[in-house]
């Protein structure tokens, strides 16, 4: 082969990759636009349907139970019928329900419709990370799965300007119905993909998966990885049968508290209360409703994704445990100073230009801090520390983990914000930063530029074959 034709090889293979993750990713802003839409929406179908609180509550909440379902099947099933098959049954539900909302007859079609975005929210959540982490390169891994976190921040961007252009004509139907737009994009997306290498591996599909690495690798890259595999393999030993007891295997557990731990911690230290909340924090300061107040939920937006984007410049680089520790204390620090401006008083009618700009420099900090740090990691780690054979259940557990939290924070933020009050609350979060700082110092191993497998095998206590062509 001439230099050329080789070169030309090694550009295609990365464009497929890049497709590839660009593609799955679109599961990541279906993630994002359908948790951020009912912010803006909620006002009209409160109006249209005379809701009362109660059901103001469900309609909200029931995506995050459908999402805890998503994730708790989205594991077991792709480990069965593959990570392909599943992406595009998270397309399909993705697209009924947003169906299903938009031309809803009755709230309970909504919260139907809101159960089922739900699941699909659910199963994008770990589906998408999972198939990235299989089909790329251990050297730009870090890039190419927080591709999926950057969708993610774009998509809840996307939905509050969605909001902010529909709403003159108080069009809460077609802010849910055009995000058929990229369920479809998803879905016939995937058509165009190949099964994941490793699944086909771990399934005996030994020509596939050699064919499918073959897109993205060089011919040594192909047969270094599935020696790779191989070896893990061969220390696997004969299991026929994938149990739930597997995840308790003593060289699973850290893996597993690893990736509960660092779900809780994505959670407790307060994002989506930041993300759904900012303009009630900002009103408390002293901000005026309407106009200003849209204008910092977007402005929480662009920071995000921002932030989003130089964390997956350099977090193959950076690694991942510097990016968290560095990101939490940011978090930590810009928590403590919220909680002080809610306790120096000047706040509700008292508040003054000072506490109104600081407030908003501490979200602006925070929302930045969590872009480069738990905001993508925790999606990537998950994808990167399970071994292959029970990897989509792991990764279910500690999705399950994200989303439970989650809801639990979003259930009781109004009512102990109201006991609480401001400053105690954001000292909380500001305290659980700190926690979650020593246990990632203590536990978090680093994984860039490691292969899946030489990160199974550190876990496992062993070796794979070394002489890596990168
Ligand atoms: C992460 C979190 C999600 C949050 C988002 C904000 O994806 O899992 O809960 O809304 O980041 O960027």
């Amino acid at each position: 082969m001439s230099a050329g034709s080789s070169s030309a090889g090694a550009a295609e293979r990365r464009r497929f990759v890049n497709l590839a993750a660009a593609i799955t990713a679109t599961g990541g802003l279906l993630f994002g636009y359908d948790t951020g839409v009912i912010s803006g929406a909620l006002l009209f179908i409160r109006q249209d349907f005379e809701l009362t609180s109660f059901l103001e509550g469900i309609i909200v909440s029931f995506l995050l139970v459908g999402a805890m379902v998503g994730a708790l099947s989205g594991g077991p099933l792709s480990d069965r019928i593959g990570r392909r098959p599943t992406t595009l049954i998270a397309a399909i539900i993705f697209g009924v329900g947003a169906m299903a909302v938009a031309f809803a007859p009755s709230v309970a079609f909504i919260v139907l419709g809101r159960f089922l975005l739900g699941l699909g929210v659910g199963l994008a959540s770990m589906i998408v990370p999972l198939y990235i982490a299989e089909i790329a390169p251990a050297d730009r891994r870090g890039a190419l799965v927080s591709l999926n976190q950057l969708m993610i921040t774009i998509g809840i961007l996307l939905s509050y300007i969605v909001g902010v252009l529909f709403t003159p004509i108080e069009g809460w139907r077609w802010m849910f119905g055009v995000a058929l737009i990229p369920a479809l994009i998803l879905g016939i997306g995937m058509f165009s993909l190949p099964e994941s290498p490793r699944w086909l591996f771990e399934h005996g599909r030994m020509d596939k998966a050699r064919q499918v690495l073959g897109r993205s690798r060089s011919p040594e890259e192909v047969d270094q990885e599935l020696q790779e595999m191989q070896d893990i393999k061969n220390q696997e030993g004969n299991q026929e049968r994938v149990s739930y007891a597997e995840l308790l295997a003593p060289f699973v557990r850290p893996a597993l508290i690893i990736g509960i731990g660092l779900a809780i911690f994505q959670q407790i230290t307060g994002i989506n209360t930041v993300i759904y909340y900012a303009p009630t924090i900002l009103q408390g300061v002293g901000f005026s409703e309407g106009g200003a107040i849209a204008a910092t939920a977007l402005g929480v937006g662009v920071v995000n994704v921002g932030f989003t984007i130089l964390a997956v410049r350099i977090i193959d680089r950076a690694g991942r445990r510097p990016l968290l520790l560095i990101g939490l204390v940011g978090m930590t620090i810009s928590l403590a100073l919220l909680g002080t401006v809610f306790a120096s008083g000047a706040t509700g009618d008292n508040s003054t230009v000072l506490s109104g700009v600081l407030a908003t420099v501490c979200l602006a900090v925070y929302i930045a801090s969590f872009a480069i740090s738990l905001g993508p990691v925790f999606w990537l780690m998950i994808s990167e520390i399970y071994p292959l054979r029970i990897r989509g259940t792991a990764m279910s557990v500690a999705s399950i983990a994200n989303w439970g939290s989650n809801f639990l924070v979003a259930l009781t933020f109004p009512v102990l914000l109201a006991a609480l009050g401001g400053a105690t609350l954001f000292w909380i979060f500001a305290f659980l930063g700190i926690v979650a700082w020593v246990f990632i110092y203590f536990r978090v191993p680093e994984t860039k530029n490691r292969s899946l497998e030489e990160i199974e095998a550190s876990f496992r206590g062993t070796t794979v074959s070394t002489g890596r062509v990168r």
